[in-house]
């Protein structure tokens, strides 16, 4: 079992183990019960009935026993939910983006992540939204988890009273590569939190094309090699032909150049490389024309240092 980091979320072991332990003890009871009256009434030991009328006090009993019972359990499960629900004023507000197939974290003052980074002993609401289909947020550690729908605004909250690293994980089936859409959260100290904040510092030019690829979660489907499974490959394409199909359906080989990288950003759905479907959602607003610009002359280029796997280890 996860340690529990998440005061507010004590409660939710706490009406864990009671209502286990309810389970247990019925179950026993009823087994137990039950082999009583195998032995008890077989047929060797002559078992004689009785005829019984009723019984009053019986039937009050196993109607209040277990409403009270079930009541006890729901006031457990509901103080640790409302303590959950109850978002601490002035918490620091981050906001929670879930995508095929990765999350993205973004700052009051702008920054943005892969990886959750929270200072430890601080409230911290989570504005959470997908842009795509349902993803669920589940930090096991904090005993949080709650679904992402599309077109619906959630919000949680978490507080760490711990330094550490811990699993976040998408608990909802989201399509090819649900299983890879995970992250990290990281509980630090308040200074190193303040450094880390402020103090992204900005990719070299040459690395900007790379580094935008990855920050809008291209990798999430699309590979730099031959890898990728869920999306077609972005291997060199600028030295490439294409066969895309058009919106009337036909279907024509193409150089891709500037204007074609930009359309299928925009809108993926529009022109389809041959062999792949339309998953893919189109990029607004989040991202200007001018980082489109930066990306796709990278990617026509054929990408310096293209290997994706030595571009994360330089992180
Ligand atoms: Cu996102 Cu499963």
């Amino acid at each position: 079992m996860y340690p529990q980091i998440f005061t507010a979320a004590q409660g939710v072991d706490q009406a864990f183990l009671i209502i286990l332990g309810f389970a247990v003890f019925i179950l026993v009871a009823v087994t137990v019960t039950m082999l009583y009256f195998l032995w008890r009434y077989h047929y060797t030991r002559n078992p004689q009935p009785t005829d019984i009328k009723g019984s009053i006090s019986l039937e009050i009993l196993w109607t209040v026993l277990p409403t009270l019972i079930v009541l006890g359990l729901f006031w457990t499960g509901w103080t640790s939910f409302k303590a959950m629900r109850t978002i601490p004023e002035g918490a620091m507000t981050v906001a929670v983006e879930g995508r095929m197939w990765s999350w993205r974290f973004t700052y009051g003052n702008g920054r943005t992540s892969k990886e959750l980074v929270i200072p430890v002993d601080t409230p911290v609401k989570l504005d959470l939204t997908t842009r795509d289909v349902i993803h669920s947020f589940y930090v096991p550690a904090m005993r949080v988890k709650w679904d992402l729908v599309p077109g619906m605004d959630t919000n949680a909250w978490i507080e760490s009273d711990t330094v550490g690293d811990y699993d976040i994980f998408c608990a909802e089936y989201c399509g090819l590569k649900h299983a890879d859409m995970i992250t990290i959260l990281r509980v630090v100290d308040q200074d190193d939190f303040d450094a880390w904040l402020n103090g992204k510092e900005e990719p070299a030019e040459e690395d900007l094309g790379m580094s935008l690829l990855e920050e809008f979660g291209c990798f999430d489907c699309h590979s730099m090699d031959l890898s990728a499974d869920a999306a077609p490959s972005l291997l060199d394409l600028g030295s490439r032909e294409e066969t895309v199909i058009l919106p009337d359906g036909t279907e024509r080989k193409i150089k891709p150049d500037e204007a074609y990288i930009r359309q299928s950003v925009r809108e993926p759905g529009a022109v389809l490389v041959k062999g792949w479907g339309d998953e893919m959602p189109p990029y607004g607003d989040e991202l200007s024309d001018a980082q489109l610009g930066v990306m796709a002359s990278y990617l026509l280029k054929g990408g310096q240092g293209k290997d994706k796997g030595a571009a994360l280890a330089d992180e």
